[in-house]
């Protein structure tokens, strides 16, 4: 069976929504989404595609909700959702442990000044999204907002330090973060993922997943194809509507592989020094290290 080839439907199984029994817990920016679209290829798994946001904004609405929010699935499939706010939400560890203390949690890291620059540009491109709507008023204003640049922003002009307490910066400190987890949950529940090699290697990364879901190897290399114009793997899936088991590329959406702003070396070396601790401190926690210097 070609991975992306949904079994045929049964009529003697039923498709009902399912509680996941994995869930993505983050990091933001860190290849969420490539991780979700390439484990979706696996027959046995299906994945919400928007992000349920249950156990951070949406708690109150209830077990039931939480479960409508899955897509169908048969008895033999897991359900996978991503939520990457989750890792970093204060309450979110003990809900989710309260929910289902042994669930299955996968978080992606990726070299922490990266994600914290892709976190930058994402939360630009959303400021001016929004002052495009806001723009008569701002006009009116006799002004039109600019945004700092990341450096601004990342380093405290008070001290000349790293400003801890900025978001994107504050979100890559894996260590701190997933040490509120670790009070609730086992490391063996827990697969660190390397964001950086979902990048060039996907398939490598998806191997892992499938060994720590109790899932047959199906996510092969041969499931991707470099993309020059995108610069990044899309993967191939069965063409329907041509038939003859003709296959079409699909890529991730345009916001996925932005293009992100030259850092300036000084403040790079700055956030380089100021990670240092904290990634030591998560290479010991997770029992491995990434080349992140
Ligand atoms: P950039 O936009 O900074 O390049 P998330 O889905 O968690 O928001 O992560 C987005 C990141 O996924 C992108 O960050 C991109 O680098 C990374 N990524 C990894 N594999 C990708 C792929 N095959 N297609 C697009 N983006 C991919």
């Amino acid at each position: 069976v070609y991975p992306s080839d949904r079994y045929e439907a049964d009529p003697t199984q039923e498709r009902i929504k399912r509680f996941p029994t994995a869930i993505v817990i983050g990091a933001r920016k860190g290849g969420t989404r490539a991780v979700l679209r390439f484990v979706d290829l696996h027959p046995d798994v299906v994945t919400s595609k928007r992000e349920p946001h249950f156990f951070d904004r949406e708690y109150e609405q209830g077990l039931e909700w939480y479960r409508h929010q899955m897509p169908p699935s048969l008895p033999s499939q897991i359900t996978l959702e991503k939520t990457p706010n989750y890792l970093v939400d204060w309450d979110v560890p003990k809900r989710v442990y309260t929910f289902n203390s042994s669930i299955k949690l996968i978080l992606i890291v990726r070299e922490p000044i990266s994600r914290a620059v892709s976190d930058y540009v994402q939360l630009r491109e959303a400021f001016y999204k929004q002052m495009e709507y806001d723009e008569e008023r701002a006009l009116k204003n006799g002004r039109l907002e600019r945004l700092p640049d990341f450096e601004d922003l990342a380093i405290d002009p008070s001290t000349g330090e790293v400003d801890k307490s900025y978001a994107p910066v504050k979100r890559s400190l894996y260590s701190r973060h997933l040490e509120r987890w670790l009070a609730f949950f086992n490391m063996s529940q827990i697969l660190i993922l390397d964001g950086d090699n979902i990048r060039y290697r996907p398939w490598e990364e998806m191997a892992k997943v499938e060994k720590f879901l109790g899932l047959s190897h199906q996510v092969k290399q041969n499931c991707f194809v470099f993309n020059e114009t995108k610069g990044f793997f899309c993967v191939k899936v069965v063409d329907h509507k041509k038939g003859n088991g003709a296959t079409v590329q699909k890529c991730l959406s345009e916001s996925k592989g932005r293009v992100h702003p030259h850092i300036d070396p000084e403040v790079r070396s700055k956030l380089r020094d100021f990670y240092r601790p904290f990634n030591k401190r998560f290479f010991y926690k997770v029992g491995r290290t990434f080349d992140w210097d």
